[in-house]
């Protein structure tokens, strides 16, 4: 989103151990997540923030694409007592994945993944260090290589289907005026999506929602500890609630609640669709790779 800036920054362990004092005190806290759309190898003391995590007795885990090297810090994030380590993964050779992951680098992915494991396996870490391959129409031939892969190194295989975010981006596929206009790049994101992204939002929109998890299960705080909507909002500006040391869970709650951004959100069927609740969604995507199935034989 070029025009959107959110601003940079990386939390402190202070202002987690405040958060987590707070949250503890007035909500049960079941799991920490170190991520939303940041890349948590890039803070250089994510070891001392999974300890301050896990000083409250949380499960705490870090999601990661896994292109920066830095060898001391993966020996200190295993030694952290970190439970869940998740590898964002969309291909094994270079044309595949530098196609999905824009200026990745899979030979810097295998090295650091080789570390990790060399690590786990030196320290007997009981880190659970999971794959989630996502699934694009062009790194389909890949999959059973990276589950293999997966299996053979004690680690566990997630394979998901890649959608379309953040929620701007879907309203503006909606038609709704958004500060995201989709780019050409967009597009040629969601034609290659595995899930086909109108025929999965219809469904999403019919499927039984009593309530957004996003909204009421979960919540998504910046660098500085400001409450956003939710974590499948990107532009920070339009849609922060407040600071969450400086206010209450419950008036946080009405905030969230009052947003004019959920009603067009739930109707377009995208809440669903982030939480994966598209009661088609297996029957959409396997008709998806079935019609595309001449345009994947050229890819491949
Ligand atoms: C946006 S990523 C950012 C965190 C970190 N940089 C990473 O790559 O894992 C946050 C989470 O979303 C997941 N994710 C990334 N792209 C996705 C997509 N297109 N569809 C579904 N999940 C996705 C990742 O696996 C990760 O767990
Ligand atoms: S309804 Fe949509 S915008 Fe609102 S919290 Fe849920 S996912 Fe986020």
């Amino acid at each position: 989103m070029p025009n959107v800036v959110n601003e940079r920054g990386v939390m402190s362990p202070d202002t987690l151990e405040h958060i987590l004092k707070k949250a503890t005190s007035e909500c049960a806290v079941t799991n920490v997540g170190l991520f939303n759309w940041t890349e948590p190898m890039l803070h250089p003391r994510l070891d001392e923030m999974v300890r301050v995590v896990k000083k409250y007795g949380l499960p705490c885990a870090v999601s990661t694409n896994l292109n920066i090297n830095k060898p001391t810090r993966y020996q200190k994030l295993l030694e952290s007592g970190l439970d869940v380590l998740r590898v964002s993964l969309s291909g094994f050779s270079q044309e595949k994945y530098g196609f999905t992951h824009k200026g990745g680098l899979i030979e810097d992915v295998r090295s650091n993944l080789a570390e990790l494991l060399r690590i786990r396996d030196e320290i007997k870490s009981p880190i659970r260090i999971a794959i989630a391959f996502q699934r694009y129409l062009s790194n389909m031939t890949e999959e059973c290589d990276i589950k293999a892969f997966c299996e053979s190194h004690d680690m566990v295989f997630q394979p998901i289907y890649a959608l379309m975010l953040p929620l701007e981006k879907v309203l503006a596929y909606c038609g709704v005026a958004s500060v995201a206009p989709l780019s050409k790049d967009d597009h040629e994101i969601i034609v290659n999506l595995a899930l086909p992204l109108r025929e999965a939002l219809v469904s999403a929109a019919n499927a039984e929602m009593s309530e957004c998890k996003l909204l009421e299960q979960q919540m998504t705080l910046n660098w500085k500890g400001d409450v956003l909507q939710c974590c499948a909002i990107y532009n920070e500006r339009e849609y922060t609630v407040g600071n969450y040391m400086e206010l209450r869970l419950a008036d946080i709650q009405i905030q969230r609640k009052k947003s004019t951004v959920c009603p067009s959100c739930v109707r377009y069927g995208a809440s669903n669709y982030f939480l994966y609740n598209i009661p088609d969604i297996e029957h959409l995507a396997a008709e998806n790779i079935k019609n595309n199935a001449m345009r994947l034989f050229e890819i491949s």
